[in-house]
């Protein structure tokens, strides 16, 4: 069973600097979701996260940086890029950039792309990127496929017996997975929509941000969108107007749901409406509406703007046909 250590104890850099030091991939909090950090230049330490988490080598890493300097020592940012980063950095945009040729992020980060995502996140893990020295790659710190974590219980809960070591921040404030956006010659396309919403980016970039889907037959552009992702135990039913029996209750605001009183369990994402604390409750209700015991999930409307596309998102992955 991992480690756990507080990420408030002045002894837990050093240790979690020595474990990557070692190539062990260490779970780590960030303000969106907890990652599974391991060097990103380093090929044996991302094999070991790609089989922690059981997931498809097909699918690229964000490598994570601690200032705009060390990602230009990898990624060629052009000005459109820089202004966003400029913006937004750190915190939880992941722009998706051209390789520098002289860059050292290794190929098994990027999946052999000519591209790679990096982000600059805020607060602990940005304090450890800085003391490591060197770019770290982190997916979310859940096995492939499942609901990520927003806490260090949920690492321990999913990964407890696979890593060594997690470092235990508290709750995730964002609860969602970064933004991720592929800028190309003045173009923006959203690849992921996430912790900030596509109408701040716009706001800021003067540009409409494209929302495309990939053609059939295409190279995946961001593997992680595609699939049955963030899937409970339990079918998940969308846009429900009622509770059926069996059935727990994920719900949005004030209004009332019919036949909420014979929910198995019920979850307010925000009793107040307000969209920035129903995305970092959502993964949470998420797994305690799984761990009810429910047959179904029924999760009634949540409004599609700002965070709502990210939580409307994570909400459809979840109730897709499972593979
Ligand atoms: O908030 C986050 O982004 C978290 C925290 C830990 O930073 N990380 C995260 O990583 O969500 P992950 O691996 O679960 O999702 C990364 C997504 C995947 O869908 C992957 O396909 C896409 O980023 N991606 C990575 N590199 C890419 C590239 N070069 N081009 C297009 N998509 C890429
Ligand atoms: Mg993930």
């Amino acid at each position: 069973m991992a480690r756990i250590l507080s990420t408030l104890d002045p002894d837990t850099l050093t240790q979690a600097c020595d474990a990557l030091r070692r190539g062990e991939p260490v779970a780590v909090p960030t303000e969106t979701v907890y990652g599974l950090a391991a060097d990103a230049t380093h090929p044996g330490a991302i094999t070991a996260i790609y089989e922690a988490k059981g997931r498809p080598r097909f699918n690229p890493l964000i490598s994570h940086v601690s200032d705009i300097d060390m990602a230009r020592a990898h990624v060629r940012f052009s000005p459109l890029a820089e202004k966003l980063a400029r913006a937004f950095w750190p915190g939880a945009l992941t722009l998706v950039l051209p390789l520098e040729p002289s860059g050292a992020i290794h190929p098994l980060a990027t999946a052999g792309l000519a591209t790679a995502a990096v982000r600059m996140p805020q607060g602990f893990a940005r304090e450890l990127i800085a003391t490591f020295g060197r770019p770290l790659a982190a997916p979310s710190a859940n096995r492939s496929g499942r609901v990520s974590p927003t806490s260090a219980e949920h690492v321990a809960e999913d990964l407890g017996e696979r890593i060594g070591l997690i470092l235990d921040g508290g709750r995730c404030p964002i609860g969602v997975e970064s933004t991720i956006v592929a800028v190309e010659d003045g173009r923006l396309r959203l690849l992921r929509p996430g912790g900030i919403a596509a109408e701040a980016i716009e706001e800021i970039a003067g540009l409409a941000v494209e929302r495309q889907q990939p053609q059939p037959g295409e190279a995946v552009i961001a593997p992680g969108m595609l699939t049955s992702h963030y899937a409970p135990q339990a079918a998940v039913r969308l846009n429900a107007a009622d509770v059926r029996p069996g059935e727990a209750l994920i719900r949005f605001g004030e209004a009332p749901v019919a036949g909420e009183d014979r929910a198995h369990a019920v979850f307010n994402l925000s009793p107040a409406g307000d969209l920035r604390e129903a995305a970092a409750n959502l993964f949470d209700f998420l797994k305690r509406a799984d761990a009810s015991g429910a047959s179904a999930i029924a999760v009634a409307p949540v409004p599609a703007h700002g965070l709502g596309e990210a939580i409307n998102d994570r909400l459809e992955r979840a109730a897709a046909p499972r593979p």
